[in-house]
């Protein structure tokens, strides 16, 4: 995949001033994972974390030493997929179930670079995709109806298949998608939710990135922060 590539490229480039590498979920993330592994010995030195079990998982096979996010600081460079990204490059995320680590990782990043491909480009955030929500489940019921009365429509998160109940994220969150049926103010949104108890941490990922590189069928684009 193109973009996956560029990311590589991208990465390669600043190689140098990197000693910590964070690396998101997802498809994509996966693409960007295996092409990366053809650079396995200029990376020996490297670290990486990641925001899921399934990528640590996935590094690991290919050799790359790991380390968990709880013994870092900083990261220098941070590689990520996005469900949508609107024009002014902010996204959505959260569609694997891993958005609390992602924007923990994402925040805390020197450097955020997401890769999508060009279907992920959005007039407004949440025209195709629900903004993914993690909530406490002790708090479960209580937000789940105070998102309803507050008049959004909400639904919680089950698997395709392999569990009964909920989807639950590596950090014990329930994941709750919430519906948008026009464009709303993102910011005014993520403070809303934000300051509702019970609501870890949304999927919107507000002046977040650094670059988006997105894929096309024979090239890639990249979109810098204005
Ligand atoms: C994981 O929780 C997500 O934020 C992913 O980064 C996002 O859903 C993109 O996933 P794909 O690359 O699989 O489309």
């Amino acid at each position: 995949m193109n973009a996956a590539r560029k990311a590589v490229e991208e990465l390669l480039n600043l190689i140098d001033d990197i000693g910590i590498i964070g690396v998101g979920t997802g498809s994509t993330v996966e693409e960007f994972i295996k092409q990366l592994a053809r650079f396995k010995n200029t990376l020996a030195d490297k670290y990486f974390t990641a925001s899921s079990l399934d990528t640590i998982l996935k590094m690991r096979e290919y050799g790359f030493n790991t380390i968990h996010p709880s013994s870092l600081n900083k990261i220098d460079f941070y590689v990520d997929g996005a469900d949508e990204v609107d024009p002014d490059l902010n996204m959505i995320k959260g569609g694997g179930g891993a958005l609390f680590l992602e924007k923990i990782l994402t925040y805390y990043s020197k450097y955020r670079v997401f890769i999508v491909d060009y279907s992920k480009l959005v007039r407004w955030l949440g025209e195709r995709h629900p903004i993914p929500l993690e909530v406490n489940f002790y708090a479960l019921s209580f937000v789940e109806e105070y998102l309803r009365n507050k008049g959004y429509r909400v639904s919680i998160r089950r698997p395709v298949k392999g569990k009964y109940g909920p989807v639950v994220s590596d950090t014990f969150g329930v994941i709750v998608d919430l519906y948008l049926d026009e464009p709303v103010d993102i910011n005014s949104l993520e403070h809303e939710l934000k300051t509702i108890p019970g609501i870890v941490e949304t999927g919107l990922f507000v002046k977040l990135a650094d670059k988006v590189i997105v894929g096309y069928e024979d090239e890639a684009k990249v979109l810098e922060k204005k």
